[in-house]
């Protein structure tokens, strides 16, 4: 019998520990559900989304353990079942002030609070403890680099039966180094043969372990025929979103988006995105159902998402889009983006919060994408 695989957290793919943990062990067999680095290269992937994954220190359930110690048994519901749910959250790097700003963290947190509710959960952290815990996290690694957080609440008895009642949550936190998750430099993307799940399947809505698997044979399928990127429809083939990212078209000028009821993550960069556009540019964006078609004859398109950033769409199903180059609206958003971020533009610090030391207080007027004062930074 070969011996069972065990990953564990800070081990590259060819450290992977196989070995007498599981089978012949007197304790529970140990699994650890975070290591994502060892899927082979895609053609079109030219984007590594993970770093080195060599965080030292993991939270688990509220307490921050060496990552060593981060295990869960391969008998665990949510890795059986994708009972689970999950955020993913971006730390940008400031070499000039020398601090890591977590980008809209009580946000994501708040979703992470939904998908619980959605799926039955309960996470016994509200929003503002969470964020404190990302931060003391992210300052025990010692990060001082771009880093992405994945928080994840999961099923966590080791029981064989599908259902969501009567089990036990379980809560864990990673910090590792992430580099750009799709180029942002003008991808091409397929409109995909897989269908964007329905909220009455797996509810979009929640960013569930689970329903990834969608997004999955969508990416996997574009990779494979040389796009960069899937783009998902609805059942009722209304353009949904990618496969990690929400999508926005320019047509004569305005801003669109599918509407919250096509079946897309409600994501934070889309928000994100639609105040930027509205407080730089003074477009509102118009959110509504989008045919596929419309795509083919769109004057710009860019995807969002915490992990893809801005990323501009050149070409859809070998359709040049455009003049085949970045346009003017989403080269203004991808700058202005990098910028607030990284906390280049003060008008825009209510977004972050800072892990190493406090933003400067600069009083502000009050406006949309002002309404949250700093004083209530780090756990606004
Ligand atoms: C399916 C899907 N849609 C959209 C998004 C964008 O969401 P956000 O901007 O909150 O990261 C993501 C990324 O998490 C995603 O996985």
């Amino acid at each position: 019998m070969p011996d069972p695989v065990v990953w564990k957290i800070g081990q590259r793919e060819s450290s992977v520990l196989s070995g007498p943990l599981g089978m012949c062990s007197p304790e529970p067999p140990l699994l650890i559900v975070v290591h994502v680095h060892s899927q082979r290269r895609q053609p079109r992937q030219r984007c590594r989304a993970t770093g080195t994954m060599n965080a030292k220190y993991v939270l688990m359930n509220g307490e921050i353990i060496p990552a060593t110690d981060g295990h869960v048994s391969i008998l665990t519901h949510g890795f059986s079942y994708g009972t689970g749910c999950f955020e993913g959250i971006r730390g940008y790097w400031n070499p000039d002030t020398d601090d890591i700003y977590l980008f809209r963290i009580r946000e994501h947190f708040e979703r992470l609070h939904n998908s619980c509710r959605i799926l039955n959960m309960r996470l016994n952290y509200t929003p503002d403890e969470l964020v404190a815990q990302a931060i003391e996290l992210v300052k025990r690694n010692g990060w001082r680099e771009n880093i992405y957080l994945r928080p994840m609440v999961y099923k966590a008895d080791e029981v064989i039966g599908v259902r969501l009642h009567g089990l036990r949550d379980d809560y864990y936190m990673v910090a590792v180094p992430m580099g750009d998750y799709i180029p942002t430099t003008g991808i091409k993307c397929g409109v995909s043969s897989w269908r964007r799940i329905d909220d009455n399947i797996i509810p979009a809505r929640a960013k569930v372990t689970g329903g990834y698997l969608n997004s999955a044979l969508a990416k996997t399928e574009a990779n494979m025929n040389g796009f960069d990127e899937a783009i998902l429809l609805t059942q009722e083939g209304h353009v949904s979103e990618g496969s990690g990212e929400n999508l926005f078209l320019v047509m004569n000028n305005e801003l669109h988006t599918p509407s919250s009821t096509d079946n897309i993550l409600l994501g934070i960069t889309r928000d994100t995105v639609m105040q930027i556009a509205l407080r730089e540019h003074g477009r509102a964006t118009r959110e509504r159902s989008i045919d596929r078609t419309e795509l083919y004859i769109a004057d710009e398109i860019f995807l969002c998402g915490t992990g893809a950033q801005i990323a501009p769409v050149i070409e859809v199903d070998h359709r040049v889009i455009g003049d085949g180059t970045i346009g003017t609206l989403s080269r203004s958003i991808v700058d202005n983006y990098a910028e607030i971020v990284r906390g280049r533009r003060s008008e825009y610090f209510h977004w972050l919060t800072p892990v190493y030391r406090e933003l400067p207080v600069k009083p502000h007027k009050r406006g949309k994408a002002n309404s949250t004062t700093l004083a209530a930074t780090p756990a606004e």
